[in-house]
């Protein structure tokens, strides 16, 4: 993604921009290009990937496989995963160029309004990750036709982001991550149609994250993934598992910026957490490298907005700095860090390799240029310098999930009388505009998961036995069954709640 960055002379001289505009769109586009044909460098051994899930999207040979670019991740089908949808193959001149394996098929959604994956997770902090790969899998030339290509992602009930692909070149890949509280044994990530083309999805990623982590994430925040930059000099244009063990994607700033006067630094002494700091884990190889100044100029900009996939305007940002000196003669670093014209951190120094991460205790910020800056103070007698930034969009989990009990005995009914509604999909009654047909679900209880009041199945062509699952819905009041072909007894259960039952 475009990396705007400007660094300015000591004295009040001419501003250097260090990068073509005109390079942009490329660069959005090189770095999963380039990664799959490098190996990505190992520091130790790889960690667990216990608790990944890795789908290849629209994949029909089950088998699961390990992609040789990313090294000890297994990954598999999603068929199981989703109901619906149909499979397509990127177009044949993209496969050689699929930046991974998984980017080569996907599953599109012509039908429905909503549709919904459902991952299995534990309870707890999780990165979420979906991949886009287009490929022009329809022929239909969709991302460069010249309409918009827009279609939106939830996680669980709530909004989590757009997908633009206008005018993007249909080669590209690009990824939305978000860091959420899986609320209990599964995180569902929906796909929404807004009538501006169909949507598809190429990957789907699930990682594990220690619960010490991001810890202004919580069940009513989530935070989505706005930039994750390693500075110094990158051999990969994403650094991911194995050197970060909860694979994050980091970009490599020095793909865009790796020209005077823009030095790296170095070093293969360890960088340490200080003990007990868990909050980040940035790898030790990622705080091992720096990018810094010729030390003739006091400061730079990291402009993480551009890009039309990205707009800042309307966004709440929590960015996140990681420091470590490294340079081992240094004596004296210090420098203001600000957003946007907000000084967030005055006169910080860095520690002698140990990292620093400075944020807000998760305040976001309305940034909408999406700039910050890194100025040397009057004092200092190096210019600033930085080994790795994360910035972070925030997603609010206001809409619950209905009540887990109610979920559970809708499936059954919904598995037992085989009902394939096209809008049953997802959660039953959140967000309201797409609750399941038929359903009427009761919101009025602030800070409670929504509960299925009313249930109307009539002139459904259900068959066979009447299921007692609704009779434990301990919340049914109006149960209409009518016009249907059910056959047998009554179960003899009695829902204190029912008030009207219509067979
Ligand atoms: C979409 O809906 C149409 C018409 O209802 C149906 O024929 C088709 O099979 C559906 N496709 C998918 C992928 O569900
Ligand atoms: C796709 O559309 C763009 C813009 O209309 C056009 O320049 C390009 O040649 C088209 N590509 C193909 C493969 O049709
Ligand atoms: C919550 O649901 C309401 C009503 O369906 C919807 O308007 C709103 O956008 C949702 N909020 C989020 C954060 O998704
Ligand atoms: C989540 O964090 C926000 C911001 O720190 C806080 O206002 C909110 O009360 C927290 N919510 C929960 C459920 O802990
Ligand atoms: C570290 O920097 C030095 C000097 O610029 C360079 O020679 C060396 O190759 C770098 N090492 C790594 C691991 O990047
Ligand atoms: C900064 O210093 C370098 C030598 O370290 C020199 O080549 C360069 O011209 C200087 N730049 C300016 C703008 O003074
Ligand atoms: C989507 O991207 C296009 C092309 O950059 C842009 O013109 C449009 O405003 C974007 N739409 C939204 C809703 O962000
Ligand atoms: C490292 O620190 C020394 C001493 O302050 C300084 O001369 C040198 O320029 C620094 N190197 C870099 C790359 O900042
Ligand atoms: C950077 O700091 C210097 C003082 O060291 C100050 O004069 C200058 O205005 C600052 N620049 C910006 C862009 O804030
Ligand atoms: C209803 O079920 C009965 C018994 O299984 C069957 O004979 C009858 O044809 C069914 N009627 C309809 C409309 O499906």
């Amino acid at each position: 993604m475009p990396l705007a960055c400007k660094a300015l002379q000591k004295p009040k001289a001419a501003m250097a921009i260090i990068n073509s505009a005109s390079t942009k769109l490329r660069w959005i586009l090189a770095p999963l290009l380039v990664l799959a044909m490098t190996t990505t460098r190992v520091h130790g051994q790889p960690s667990s990937t216990s608790g990944f899930i890795s789908l290849d999207c629209g994949k029909r040979n089950n088998t699961p496989y390990t992609d040789s670019s990313i090294r000890g991740i297994q990954h598999q089908s999603d068929a199981g995963f989703v109901e619906g949808g149909l499979t397509h193959q990127i177009a044949a001149v993209y496969m050689a160029g699929a930046p991974y394996e998984s980017q080569k098929t996907l599953r599109s959604f012509p039908n429905g309004s909503r549709n919904c994956y459902t991952l299995p997770s534990t309870p707890g902090k999780k990165l979420v990750r979906a991949l886009f790969t287009y490929g022009d899998y329809d022929g239909l030339n969709r991302t460069m036709d010249g309409s918009p290509f827009l279609f939106g992602l939830h996680i669980g009930a709530n909004f989590w982001e757009a997908v633009n692909l206008t005018n993007w070149d249909p080669s590209s890949t690009i990824w939305k991550e978000v860091l959420t509280v899986a609320p209990g044994d599964s995180v569902s990530v929906c796909l929404i149609n807004f009538g501006t083309g169909t949507p598809f999805v190429s990957a789907l990623e699930l990682r594990p994250l220690q619960d010490s982590m991001y810890p202004f994430v919580n069940s009513s925040v989530s935070i989505s993934y706005f930039r994750r930059i390693r500075f110094g000099q990158a051999t990969d244009f994403i650094t991911r598992y194995p050197l970060d063990p909860y694979d994050r994607f980091w970009e490599g700033w020095s793909f865009s910026y790796n020209t005077y006067p823009w030095m790296t630094l170095n070093t293969s002494s360890p960088v340490r957490r200080l003990p007990g700091d868990n909050t980040f884990q940035v790898p030790e190889g990622i705080l091992q490298q720096a990018s810094t100044l010729d030390t003739n100029y006091s400061f730079f900009e990291i402009n993480v907005a551009v890009g039309p996939n990205l707009d800042a305007k309307n966004l709440q940002l929590l960015p996140i700095f990681h420091f470590a000196e490294i340079n081992i003669s240094n004596q004296n670093r210090r420098f203001d860090i600000y957003s946007d014209n907000d000084l967030l951190f005055p006169d910080f120094s860095p520690s002698r390799f140990q990292a620093d991460s400075m944020h807000e205790n998760g305040r976001f910020l309305h940034n909408p240029t999406a700039t910050f800056l890194l100025n040397k103070t009057r004092s200092s007698r190096l210019p600033p310098l930085i080994n790795a930034f994360e910035v972070y969009s925030l997603v609010r989990m206001d809409n619950l999930t209905t009540d887990a009990d109610d979920v559970n005995y809708m499936k059954e009914v919904k598995k037992h009388y085989n009902l394939a509604r096209i809008n049953w999909n997802g959660d039953p009654c959140s967000p309201r505009e797409y609750s399941w047909e038929g359903l009427t679900c009761d919101y009025s209880k602030r800070n409670q998961n929504p509960r299925i009041v009313a249930v109307d199945l009539s002139t459904s062509g259900l068959k066979g036995g009447l299921i007692i699952s609704f009779m434990n819905m301990a919340s049914l009041e109006n149960l209409d069954l009518s016009h249907n072909n059910l056959t047998g007894a009554i179960p003899d259960y009695q829902i204190k709640s029912l008030k009207r039952f219509v067979i």
